[in-house]
């Protein structure tokens, strides 16, 4: 089957986060399954773009309103990837450094999307399904069936569509309609949702299918979606829940070039302890005490606001039990508090602002504990990270955490999960996993074992999806 996956991210490329690691996964699993997948990206100019060889395979042009742009698609000549990788190039729109944050961004996506819609109409390899991945995507489905220029050679492709993330909805004002491309009209109610043209809502009613990247994310979104709820409550015969998968070449603590000390299940403490000794070294904290670690974007999805309290209570109440250090970048208030409370914290408590995939590597594997409060987790690729390094994570019950983590006081339970996303849940926590570390150290070891073992790689996922697929092809 010849799948093409549409996305803003995917790592190496480009990754701001786990959609960049599940675009950069899914496709080399589904190639190994014996199926071509490929993968086309904006050509942001990123580290990866200057490492590699590529090579120019279409030139088009295209028209966002009234600016007329030209386009290129590059392919990476090596193939590296396990997959073929296509960039998109738009000057003046996409040749930038990051992948979002901009402030013409609608604009950056609209046009990446006519690009792709306008290459995949002139090429000769027709793809049987066409992947797209959130909100930055999300108007290829409606493209494909009732624009114009696109219908009458994409309306027969089947199209998927996966929510990795419902709280962006990439939600554009009617005014700026003339950004898309010309449509069939008795069909706009098929962009809109709550007054303006919503490119998630636009996805979820015009894909053959949509996917959540979890179970339990998709039974929540019926109930808290940002505004969307009776629209997933609406079309919930077409959504299905597929839970993320990891890549267990990149992660794996037995080759992991990052770590100072690579280890299997059977050197787990010694290796564990060589590499947390290495960031207490850098971090000046004490390599005796248990290591504790948050690694994620500063938002509010993931109760970030609430770490700088719960860095305080957990600094009074265990004075000299613990160690915490926090990797991760966003709100630029709570960056500076974080800051400032590693100099207040010192010796005890160390951050790392910023953005450090090396990092978060040596952390997943020196850590004891990874702390994740998030309120809204479609999946969370970081605990299952953790987990494969031996690291016990501490989850809010939610979303892809709830599927993913059972607590330890369950049977055959190997982590810790609270209710509430609030100080004291998770401050109670920290208590129940510090009581663990010191009281029982044989069985923090034997659960350690046990989720190291899970195989929580992309084989079976990726099974799921193609089953998706044929259903629809
Ligand atoms: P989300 O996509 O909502 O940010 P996920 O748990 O799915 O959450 O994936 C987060 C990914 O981004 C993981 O690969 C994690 O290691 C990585 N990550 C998050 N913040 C940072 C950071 N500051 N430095 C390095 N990696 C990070
Ligand atoms: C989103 C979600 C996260 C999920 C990731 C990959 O960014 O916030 O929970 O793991 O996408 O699907």
């Amino acid at each position: 089957m010849k799948i093409l996956h549409v996305s803003a991210e995917c790592y190496p490329m480009a990754k701001a986060g786990g959609l960049g690691d599940v675009v950069g996964a899914l496709p080399k699993y589904q190639q190994r399954a014996g199926h071509v997948a490929q993968v086309v990206v904006p050509m942001y100019r990123t580290p990866y773009l200057y490492k590699k060889e590529w090579e120019l395979v279409h030139q088009g042009r295209q028209q966002l309103g009234t600016y007329q742009f030209s386009y290129s698609v590059i392919r990476e000549k090596s193939r590296e990837l396990g997959f073929d990788l296509y960039l998109v190039d738009i000057n003046g729109l996409l040749d930038r450094p990051k992948v979002y944050g901009y402030e013409d961004d609608p604009q950056r996506f609209i046009a990446f999307q006519l690009s792709v819609m306008d290459w995949v109409c002139h090429w000769t390899h027709r793809p049987d399904v066409i992947h797209v991945h959130d909100h930055h995507t999300g108007l290829i489905p409606f493209f494909m069936r009732y624009a114009y220029p696109f219908r009458d050679k994409l309306q027969g492709v089947p199209s998927v569509f996966t929510i990795h993330n419902a709280q962006y909805q990439g939600w554009i004002d009617w005014q700026h309609r003339d950004w898309l491309p010309p449509y069939d009209e008795w069909k706009s109610g098929l962009i809109e949702w709550a007054g303006q043209i919503n490119p998630l809502a636009a996805a979820v009613k015009s894909a053959w299918k949509v996917t959540t990247v979890s179970y339990s994310y998709l039974e929540e979104l019926r109930h808290s979606a940002n505004g969307m709820e009776k629209l997933f409550e609406y079309e919930r015969g077409k959504c299905s829940g597929i839970l993320n998968g990891i890549d267990a070449a990149v992660w794996d603590p037995s080759t992991d070039p990052l770590l100072v000390k690579s280890y299997g299940i059977d050197q787990l403490a010694p290796g564990k302890q060589a590499n947390k000794e290495s960031l207490c070294q850098q971090f000046g904290l004490d390599p005796q005490k248990p290591l504790f670690t948050f690694i994620g974007r500063l938002v509010h999805e993931k109760a970030a606001d609430l770490l700088p309290e719960v860095i305080h209570q957990c600094m009074h109440h265990f004075v000299d039990r613990m160690s915490l250090i926090l990797l991760g970048s966003g709100d630029s208030t709570l960056e500076s508090n974080l800051h400032q409370l590693a100099q207040q914290y010192t010796g005890r408590f160390g951050a790392y602002i910023g953005y450090y995939e090396e990092l978060s590597h040596r952390l997943y594997a020196g850590a004891d504990f990874l702390l994740m409060p998030s309120r809204v987790e479609p999946c969370g690729l970081n605990q299952l990270y953790a987990m494969r390094y031996g690291t016990v994570p501490l989850v809010r019950n939610t979303g892809g955490l709830r599927d993913t983590v059972v607590d330890m006081g369950e049977w055959q339970g190997f982590g810790i999960r609270f209710d509430q996303a609030s100080v004291e849940d998770i401050v109670y926590s920290v208590g129940r996993a510090l009581d663990l570390y010191e009281q029982n150290p044989s069985k923090l070891q034997g659960m350690q074992r046990h989720i190291m073992g899970f195989d929580h790689s992309w084989d079976r996922s990726a099974a799921q999806y193609l089953e998706l697929y044929q259903s629809i092809r």
